[in-house]
Order: C-alpha cells, then sequence, then structure tokens
C-alpha cells in the first residue's frame, strides 16, 4: 500500500517544474572549496553554504569516521524548505567536488530514478564494514552508500536528517547506512543508491573505469563500466589527486581548440616600473654536488630581470665540495642583493631545519614572495620570476625538464607508497603538447610562494608547511603537508622558463670534474667546452670547411675552457710516458712511433672523448669525406706533450687510422714557438694552428706527416686515431 502511494506521489512530481537547491556544509574556504565554487557558478547554479568560519566539530573525518556534525548544521536549513514540493535538495561535499552539469541535467537525472532520495553509492563499505553483506546485492554497480552526496525531495530530506538525533562526531555515512540498511524505513523514505553513477561519480576505487575526454570544444569525464557521465565528480578517500587531475579539465579548464581556458584569469600583472615589484625572499638550497654551478645556478639567478635590491637572497650549502665557489660568490654579490645570507657546509644544520629557517626568515623579512630554489633549477628565461608571480598562485613551480628525457620537477599522479605515479597527461604535459597551469600532488625545485599566504599558514593551528616526516625526504613531506592540509599545488609550461641540471653520476674525485660531466647535463657540458663557432661549422657546406693542406681539413671544436682544464687535469696525473717503443698500455707492448703521452683512459675520460668523437667530430668528417661512415671506433686517443727539453717532435710516420683526429691545446707563438704538422707527400704544414681546432686528415696511406720541432715552451695536441 505504502509502496503504491509513494509511485504515486513519484509520478504527480514527474510533472511538476521542479527547482534545485544545493546545500553544502564547509567551515573554511579551502582550494577545493574555491574550485567548488567555481565549477557551480559556471553552471550557475547557487549554493547555499553551511557552516562556513565555525570550527569543524566533527572529528578528523580523513582518518576516522566523523560528520555527524554536518547533518546537524544542515538540519535548520532544510526545516525551512521542507514544505516546499516543488524544491529538489542537493546534499554535496565541497572539498572534493566538482559539478560537471547543470540543474536542468541534474533535476532530469534525478526524475530518471523515479524515487524521493537517491543516495550515491561506492564500493567500500564505510566506517563499519561488518554492514557489508547486509547490503542489498546488485548486478553491475556499487553496491555501498556514499554520504558524500545525495538529492531527493526536501520533505524527505528532512524527514530522513530527522530520522534519530545524531551527535557532532557520530558518524553521518553509518546514520544514513543504517536507515538504508532497514528494508522498512528505506522504502518509507524512498531512498535508492546510484550505483551506477549517473549523477554521483564517486571516485575512490573507480580510477580506472573513468575516461577523460579531452575535446575540441569541452572536456569531460565518463564511467566506461557503466556508460555514464556523472553531473558531479567526489574525490572521495584516497582519490583527491585523482579529482584535481580531473579538476585541470573540468569544468571547461581546458580544451583542444583554446587549449587552457583559466590561465589568463586572475592574473598580477607588475607595473613597468619595476622598483615597485614585490620583494623576492630567494632561498638557494646546494643539497649535494651540483655540476655547472657556476655556469647554470648562479649565473642565471644572477641575469634574472629582476631588480636584485628587492630580492633577498639565503643560500644552503650542505657540501664542502662547493664551499669557496659558494662562499666566494655570496660575498662578491653581497652588495647587488638587498641581502645575503650564507650558511656554509661547515655548520651543522640538518636539510630540515635550514628549509624551514629560510622560509621563517622570508616571513621575518615580510616579503611578498618566497623562492624556494634548489641548486639543479636552472632558470633559461631572464623573465622566468616575474612571469611565475604574474600567474599569481599560492604555491606554484615553472616546469623544469632535464633536456630530451621525461624526468622533470613535478609528479602527475601519486603512488600508494607515497612515490611517483604517471599521470595519463604527464608526457603530453612534459611535450607541451598541452600547456596551462596544472594542479599536481607533488613539486620540487624551484617553487614560488606567496607572501601572504605563508603568513595566514603561520597563525593557522596547522602552522607553516612542514618538511619533517618519518617517511619522506624533505621535499616529498612538504608536498604530503600540502595534500593532507588541502593546499592545491600548481606547476606552469605555459613556456619554457628553465631546465633541471642532473646531479646523477657526477664524479668529484678529478680536478675538473665538469669536464667530464658530458653525457649528463650536455647542454651545459656544451656550452662549456664546445668551441663557440663549432656550430658555424656543423652548418656549413663542405666547401666552408677549411683545407690547409690538400684533403686536411680544420675546424673549431673545443673550447678555451676545454683545452686549459683538460692540460691542467693531465698535468695532474702528471704520468706521461717515457717516449720509448716499449709500451706496456699497448696490447702489443710496443710502439713504432712513440711520443711522451698520456692515454685518455689512465685519467678516465676515454668514454666521453668517445662521445665526442661521435657526437660532434664525425657530422663534420661526413661532409668532407661523404660516402665514408664512421663507427667513431678509436683505440688510441692521447694528448702528446712536445718540450725542447722532452720530446720537440716527431719523425715523420702513418698513423693506423682511417682518418686522424689533432686538436691544438695550445697556442703557438703564446705557449710555445715552433711546432706543428707537416705533410711530407702534400709538400704543406699547418704551423699557425688554432686553440681548440680540430685537424681531421686521412692516416695509413696519403698523408706522411711528422711533428715539427717545438723550439721552446710546451705544445700540447689530443690526438685520435679513428677507426684503426
Ligand atoms: C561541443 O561540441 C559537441 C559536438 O559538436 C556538442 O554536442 C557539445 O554540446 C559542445 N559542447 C560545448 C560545451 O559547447
Ligand atoms: C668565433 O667567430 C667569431 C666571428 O668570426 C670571432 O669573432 C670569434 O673570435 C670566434 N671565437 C673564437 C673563440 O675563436
Ligand atoms: C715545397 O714547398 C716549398 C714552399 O712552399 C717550395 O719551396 C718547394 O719547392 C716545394 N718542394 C717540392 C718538392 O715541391
Amino acid at each position: 500500500m505504502l509502496l503504491t502511494f509513494l509511485s504515486l506521489l513519484c509520478l504527480s512530481t514527474y510533472s511538476m517544474s521542479l527547482e534545485l537547491k544545493v546545500i553544502t556544509v564547509a567551515t573554511e574556504e579551502t582550494d577545493g572549496f574555491k574550485r567548488f565554487m567555481k565549477s557551480a557558478a559556471y553552471y550557475g547554479i547557487s549554493v547555499e553554504i553551511v557552516g562556513m568560519g565555525e570550527e569543524w566539530k566533527g572529528g578528523d573525518i580523513q582518518r576516522y569516521p566523523g560528520g555527524g556534525f554536518k547533518l546537524n548544521l544542515l538540519k535548520p536549513v532544510l526545516e525551512k524548505w521542507r514544505e516546499r514540493k516543488d524544491l529538489v535538495v542537493m546534499f554535496v561535499d565541497s572539498y572534493d567536488v566538482i559539478f560537471a552539469a547543470n540543474s536542468e541535467k541534474i533535476l532530469e537525472k534525478f526524475k530518471d530514478f523515479r524515487t524521493n532520495l537517491v543516495f550515491s553509492a561506492e564500493q567500500f563499505c564505510w566506517p563499519d564494514q561488518s554492514l557489508a553483506s547486509r547490503y542489498p546485492k546488485v548486478g553491475l554497480g556499487k553496491r555501498f552508500l556514499c554520504s558524500g552526496g545525495y538529492i531527493g525531495y526536501a520533505s524527505q530530506m528532512y524527514s530522513i536528517i530527522t530520522d534519530s538525533e545524531i551527535s557532532d562526531t557520530d558518524d553521518d555515512q553509518l546514520f544514513y547506512t543504517k536507515i538504508y540498511l532497514d528494508p522498512h524505513k528505506r522504502d518509507k523514505y524512498g531512498m535508492r543508491l546510484d550505483h551506477r553513477s549517473h549523477i554521483f561519480q564517486n571516485l575512490n576505487g573507480a580510477e580506472d573505469e573513468i575516461d577523460l575526454h579531452v575535446t575540441s570544444n569541452e572536456s569531460y569525464a565518463t564511467n566506461t563500466l557503466y556508460n555514464t557521465r556523472a553531473a558531479i565528480l567526489h574525490g572521495n578517500g584516497g582519490s583527491k589527486n585523482f579529482l584535481n587531475f580531473l579538476g585541470n579539465y573540468i569544468p571547461n579548464q581546458y580544451n583542444v581548440d583554446e587549449g587552457c581556458l583559466h590561465c589568463s584569469e586572475g592574473l598580477h600583472e607588475l607595473p613597468e616600473d619595476s622598483s615597485k615589484w614585490p620583494t623576492v625572499f630567494v632561498g638557494l638550497f646546494v643539497m649535494s654536488p651540483t655540476p655547472f654551478l657556476r655556469e647554470a645556478i648562479l649565473k642565471s639567478l644572477s641575469e634574472l630581470n629582476y631588480p636584485k635590491n628587492l630580492i633577498h637572497l639565503w643560500v644552503y650549502n650542505k657540501n664542502s665540495y662547493h664551499e669557496d665557489l659558494l662562499s666566494k660568490w655570496s660575498d662578491e654579490v653581497k652588495s647587488e642583493y638587498a641581502s645575503v645570507q650564507y650558511t656554509g657546509s661547515y655548520r651543522d644544520i640538518t636539510e630540515i631545519e635550514a628549509r624551514t629557517t629560510a622560509m621563517k626568515e622570508s616571513l621575518s623579512k615580510k616579503s611578498d614572495y618566497y623562492l624556494m630554489l634548489d641548486s639543479t633549477g636552472v632558470f633559461d628565461d631572464p623573465d622566468a620570476l616575474r612571469k611565475l608571480i604574474t600567474l599569481n598562485k599560492h604555491v606554484i613551480a615553472p616546469i623544469l625538464g632535464r633536456p630530451d628525457k621525461y624526468w622533470t620537477n613535478f609528479w602527475g599522479s601519486i603512488a600508494k607508497d607515497g612515490f611517483y605515479a604517471r599521470s595519463r597527461d604527464y608526457f603530453v604535459i612534459v611535450e607541451s603538447k598541452r600547456k596551462g597551469i596544472w594542479n599536481v600532488p607533488f613539486i620540487s625545485t624551484a617553487i614560488l610562494f606567496e607572501g601572504e599566504w605563508l603568513l595566514k599558514r603561520s597563525t593557522d593551528a596547522k602552522g607553516l608547511p612542514s618538511f619533517a616526516s618519518e617517511e619522506f625526504e624533505p621535499d616529498m613531506a612538504l608536498c604530503q603537508w600540502m595534500r593532507n592540509n588541502g593546499h592545491f599545488m600548481y606547476v606552469s609550461n605555459l613556456q619554457k622558463y628553465g631546465h633541471l641540471i642532473s646531479t646523477s653520476n657526477y664524479e668529484i674525485h678529478h680536478l675538473h670534474n665538469d669536464i667530464y660531466n658530458i653525457f649528463e647535463n650536455r647542454q651545459e657540458w656544451e656550452k662549456k667546452y664546445l668551441h663557440e663557432n663549432y656550430s658555424v661549422a656543423l652548418n656549413a657546406g663542405p666547401d666552408d670547411i677549411s683545407q690547409p693542406c690538400t684533403d686536411v681539413y680544420w675546424f673549431p671544436l673545443l673550447s678555451p675552457a676545454y683545452t686549459k682544464e683538460i692540460i691542467e687535469e693531465l698535468e695532474k696525473f702528471g704520468k706521461w710516458s717515457n717516449g720509448e717503443n716499449d709500451d706496456p698500455r699497448l696490447d702489443g707492448g710496443y710502439e713504432n712511433v712513440p711520443t711522451r703521452d698520456i692515454h685518455m683512459n689512465q685519467v678516465g675520460f676515454e668514454k666521453q672523448w668517445l662521445d665526442i668523437l661521435a657526437k660532434y667530430v664525425v657530422p663534420i668528417q661526413i661532409k668532407v669525406f661523404p660516402g665514408y661512415y664512421s663507427r667513431a671506433r678509436a683505440d688510441l686517443n692521447f694528448v702528446v706533450k712536445y718540450h725542447p727539453q722532452g720530446q720537440p717532435d716527431l719523425r715523420p710516420h702513418h698513423d693506423s687510422s682511417t682518418f686522424t683526429i689533432n686538436v691544438a691545446l695550445t697556442r703557438p707563438g703564446i705557449d710555445h714557438q715552433g711546432g706543428g704538422c707537416r705533410f711530407v707527400r702534400q709538400n704543406c704544414s699547418v704551423v699557425d694552428t688554432k686553440l681548440g681546432w680540430a685537424l681531421m686528415h686521412p692516416g695509413r696511406l696519403t698523408h706522411y706527416h711528422e711533428g715539427l720541432p717545438t723550439t721552446s715552451g710546451t705544445r700540447y695536441i689530443m690526438v685520435s686515431f679513428v677507426d684503426p
């Protein structure tokens, strides 16, 4: 009898024109709350907010049941509305909810249920798992009630919420579950679950069911299991990061044709007069030996287009390796910045203490922004700092990546164990196929905090962001703190801001360590060690490569820094051979035309040298000796030291090579007198050798040659017999 009555009621209201009211409980304007309100505004949905500014009394619902407080806040509002027959009320959480449809669509979906109250459903039975078996079985769909979203007629909503008393710290989900599991009450209230996410998509445990569609004019999420497109996306339980991912697109945040649709909202444009720009506190953290420290991070900091008198510099160096450079540099730049403070490696301060101290210092200096910068982050765009400030986020990092790699300073997703996981859009973001400002669960290396936001944190109960964690390193601990406290972290790839230095495989036992670092940081290596005019040769036509003697070519290859450092490295090693025929370093133990030299493998530089051959020499060889494809193989790679009192010259000989490379590491007329290479058959000498230039000539047959006497000073050449 009761059932029939209910269906009649539903049928009668089905034709009535209905109004939707959305109600939520929020005590704080968290980032998630603001996102919720923005998505509501996008669909023209107005929201009744209950509890704002009140102290939360529902317990810690991140970890424990609770939330009765929510219901007690809702009661008086629902009481007001209970008489309105045309009113449909939807309750949703707000910190972890996004609207994905408008009121008409929501009402239409609700009416399709032909019942009074629809609760969202999820895969987990919470908070009392022992109740699971008492739930009615469902064929296809989620079985268990979730109280993060429900919708129903105002009168029934009021009736169910007042079904019995609930205390603030009781669990609201358990409250509704118990009603639902009572068949009599279930029928009385006309209560159903949205098993297949027609209205509510709870994301916890359902991530694999969700497809994100990014089309030319919109982005939306569908459930592929149920073929539904929900109106409400709820990042319940452990699915907050997944919701954040969806929230980068929905609603109307990104589409293919227009790209990022929110990226030009609320920008903080700086005035033309740069003396009026915000003050920035830069905490520079040198945590481990960092290749190219001076050429990369220090240079890029110095070259920022930002008034230095508005920047406070705070440098923390953990490693004695950089002590000299950093303490000197800090001193040198002292007068340029608003202030400079250096904390050296001799100070017994942990990373956590250092990072915390810098953040507090930034507050005490009342800085408008705090940039936490690691020595591995390099700005290539001198306007990077200003542009980041313009984006006007509480916490944001520029995407920095290792050149030509997928390694960057952000994670698109996070695994259950708290470590890296790949988001579905990680590659397209790193490749800049999608450009925007992205809400992500982990950022590092160059993080810009808004000073006002930090100040607010400092007066919060939770305090300033924390770098301490039992499980994680400080960078991960910080992001965990941010996530746990509902603070969004953004990265921008609206443009390229800079790149990352790799510290892996950095050998620091050499005299000049960076020269060895060709594989890990090629971009820096090339800038420092490749001849500045190498690219001219590389881009020249074959006829434009100069030919001092027949079939002898030469071109700029290595920089003055290279020639200087490799000589110093070898002299430090010092074990020059004695220039005699017996040579234990060779396979046969015998050298027909011996020189006083050091082999590259004796100083651990062979891999690097072979790479130089393959990457920089072979492309030029192919131009001038076309049709020959070198394997860039060379067993003998060495530096010869010519000196009047040692070995001044070398008698005529053929090289056992297909072609030979001979790089001048010193300057005739300055570092030494005399010297040069004479090609006997060609009756042609090259004596005016140029620093860092490579001479390239055929070996073996046609280019019988000799080393001309060095009459004073020391002449060094780097020789390689390619494809012996
Ligand atoms: C996008 O285009 C499709 C197909 O033309 C259309 O059905 C849909 O309504 C459009 N969406 C928006 C948000 O304009
Ligand atoms: C590179 O070429 C330019 C133009 O010819 C010249 O001025 C400059 O000195 C060259 N650089 C070096 C290191 O030789
Ligand atoms: C070699 O060259 C020199 C000067 O360029 C010239 O004087 C000499 O005659 C040449 N010798 C031969 C054998 O061609």
